[in-house]
């Protein structure tokens, strides 16, 4: 790694490759959203372009994974037309020691946990500064809501004990819009002691459609790091 690499773009490059290397040729692919999940829909467009890697169909987690793979020249199918995803490929905002996720960084997580829990072997790419002791430590947990359901969904959470606050746009006047047309609101709990719990509480609130806790589904967590210098990717 150069002095003017930045260490966490050469993690995520390092982690989405290598997650790209262990798809095989046939796969259904699902394919992730985000920063990391990029760098592993283009490297299989060139495993593809190369011939090394042959006949796989994508599932986009979103708009931006769509675009991409046609971008890289990846076919893509839906869940209309199989009745399978081999591999699911998906980035993470945060990961804890039992492999629960908190993902929606990029407001995509409805989809993405459609596609991840159908996937028979899940895998999530993330650079070392996603893993956290607990769930909820550095990251609000996005919650998609149903617009006209915004005022009751955030007063059910607030009696959960959350702080929500709703998601605004970046170079967009106003809030985040997600794929489907809703919004996400940002919650922050103060400790998250029970995921599996929250992730049903939540979404057994009357117009939230999902939030981004991601429990018991992972298989496999990729991590990209960067030892003396170099950077490594570990399985955990
Ligand atoms: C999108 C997600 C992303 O996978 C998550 O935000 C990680 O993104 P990145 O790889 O850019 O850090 O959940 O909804």
């Amino acid at each position: 790694m150069t002095a003017e690499q930045d260490p966490v773009k050469v993690m995520k490059q390092e982690v989405g490759k290598a997650a790209a290397a262990r798809v095989q040729s046939g796969s259904i692919v699902g394919l992730g959203t985000g920063s990391t999940t990029a760098y592993t829909i283009e490297y299989l467009g060139s495993r593809l372009k190369s011939g090394e890697l042959k006949d796989i169909k994508g599932i986009p987690t979103s708009f931006q994974a769509s675009v991409l793979a046609k971008q890289y020249g990846i076919p893509l199918t839906t869940l209309d037309e199989v009745d399978h995803i081999d591999i699911a490929i998906d980035g993470a905002d945060e990961v804890d020691p039992q492999k629960n996720l908190i993902k929606g960084g990029g407001a995509a997580h409805t989809r993405e946990k459609i596609v991840d829990t159908l996937a028979e072997q899940f895998i999530v790419v993330v650079d070392s500064s996603k893993l956290v002791d607990k769930l909820g430590s550095t990251f609000l947990l996005p919650v998609e809501v149903i617009p006209m359901a915004m005022t009751p969904v955030m007063r059910a959470i607030e009696k959960l004990g959350g702080k929500p606050e709703l998601r605004m746009g970046v170079k967009k006047a106003g809030p985040v819009i997600t794929d489907q047309g809703n919004m996400v609101i940002d919650v922050k709990f103060d400790f998250i002691d029970n995921p599996a719990e929250l992730e049903k509480t939540l979404n057994n609130i009357p117009g939230v459609l999902e939030n981004g806790l991601f429990v018991g589904v992972t298989d496999l967590v990729l991590v990209g790091e960067v030892k003396d210098g170099q950077p490594t990717v570990r399985e955990f």
